[in-house]
């Protein structure tokens, strides 16, 4: 029986015995429970395979929410939150004692945000507790944007998921840290830089693959096919290199037409959003394929072109 329902109510009820329900969002789909439920924590590593030094990020429904979270809110956190939540923000704020530990990895700050997705704030105001969400994929694969992604990886692991159709905007949220009271992007996600420094004026980017990230979301291999994939400016080029392979390619915008290769076109009208949402879809369907090797056409380095670049380029790493 499919594990995929839209009863809120029975959801609510999971949560509430410290199950896991896994939640739409605008961004991908999460693996929820409880923050202040020991249990379900450590169920969401398990059941991940996520290791204890990865922090997880806390959804509420509202910013008023907030100040029970955490101990200090900048002013440029203050006027991100006016502009973007409900949102694909996340900000990293000075965590209060209320947070359990094993939530931030151990951290002094907490990662939070309102998520966008009409069903999940439905489901947040009905709780009495915030509710911790990764990403609802096991470490390092590709994550979720349907709720069918979310039932073939974990249908014998969990009970429910939250049916909230398909995720409007298809990559994780962009992660916004604080230094000395300034922004600095630590994962570059679905809502574009520009549209940031809109409102806060320019930011500092440490979205770098490091040894010991500060968002591990930041590790070189992650958001990762089973097949061996290549990012390249010259896609015709390197089919050609490949001939004779089974080769599966992600397209921007216009086809190849060549009928020796499974091709997805992410936005036939060339709409960065668009792309976007349908990015990791995509890349799950060419890994059920048995293909040889899948080839992604990088994006303009501008808008979602830079966060969808960012998110290939993790795809690649062996
Ligand atoms: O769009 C999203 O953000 C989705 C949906 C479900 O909300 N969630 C998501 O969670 O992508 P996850 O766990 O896959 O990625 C969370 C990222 C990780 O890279 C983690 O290291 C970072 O947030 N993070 C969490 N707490 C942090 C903290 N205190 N400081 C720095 N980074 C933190
Ligand atoms: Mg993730």
């Amino acid at each position: 029986m499919s594990i995929i329902s839209k009863d809120i109510q029975k959801a609510v009820q999971l949560l509430t015995e410290e199950q896991l329900v896994a939640i739409p969002t605008e961004t991908v789909y999460g693996l929820a429970g409880n923050i202040f439920s020991e249990k379900a924590i450590k169920s969401i590593f398990s059941t991940k395979q996520r290791p204890f030094f990865n922090p997880l990020i806390v959804h509420i429904s509202s910013v008023k929410s907030l100040n029970n979270l955490v101990t200090h809110v900048p002013e440029k956190a203050k006027l991100l939150a006016a502009a973007f939540w409900p949102g694909s923000m996340t900000l990293v704020l000075k965590k209060s004692k209320t947070i359990p530990d094993i939530i931030t990895a151990g951290k002094d700050t907490v990662a939070v945000r309102v998520p966008n997705h009409p069903i999940t704030l439905a489901l947040l105001k009905k709780l009495p507790f915030p509710l911790a969400a990764p990403s609802a994929n096991p470490f390092g694969s590709i994550s979720p944007t349907k709720p069918a992604h979310v039932e073939n990886y974990f249908r014998n692991s969990i009970k429910m998921v939250l049916d909230g159709g398909s995720c409007a905007n298809g990559i994780e949220s962009t992660i916004i840290g604080f230094e000395n009271e300034e922004p600095v992007i630590y994962r570059l996600g679905a809502l574009p830089l520009e549209e940031i420094e809109a409102v806060v004026g320019k930011i500092s980017i440490k979205n770098k693959k490091e040894e010991k990230p500060d968002a591990p979301g930041m590790l070189a291999r992650h958001y990762a096919p089973k097949t061996s994939t290549f990012l390249v400016d010259d896609v015709a080029g390197e089919i050609e290199k490949n001939k004779g392979k089974k080769m599966g390619v992600l397209v921007f915008k216009s086809s190849l037409n060549n009928e020796n290769i499974t091709e997805i076109i992410l936005s036939k009208n060339g709409s960065l959003q668009e792309a976007a949402s349908r990015l990791y879809s995509a890349m799950h369907d060419l890994d059920s394929k048995n293909l040889d090797l899948i080839i992604a056409e990088r994006f303009s380095e501008f808008g979602l072109g830079k966060s969808i670049n960012d998110r290939l380029q993790r795809a690649t790493f062996k």
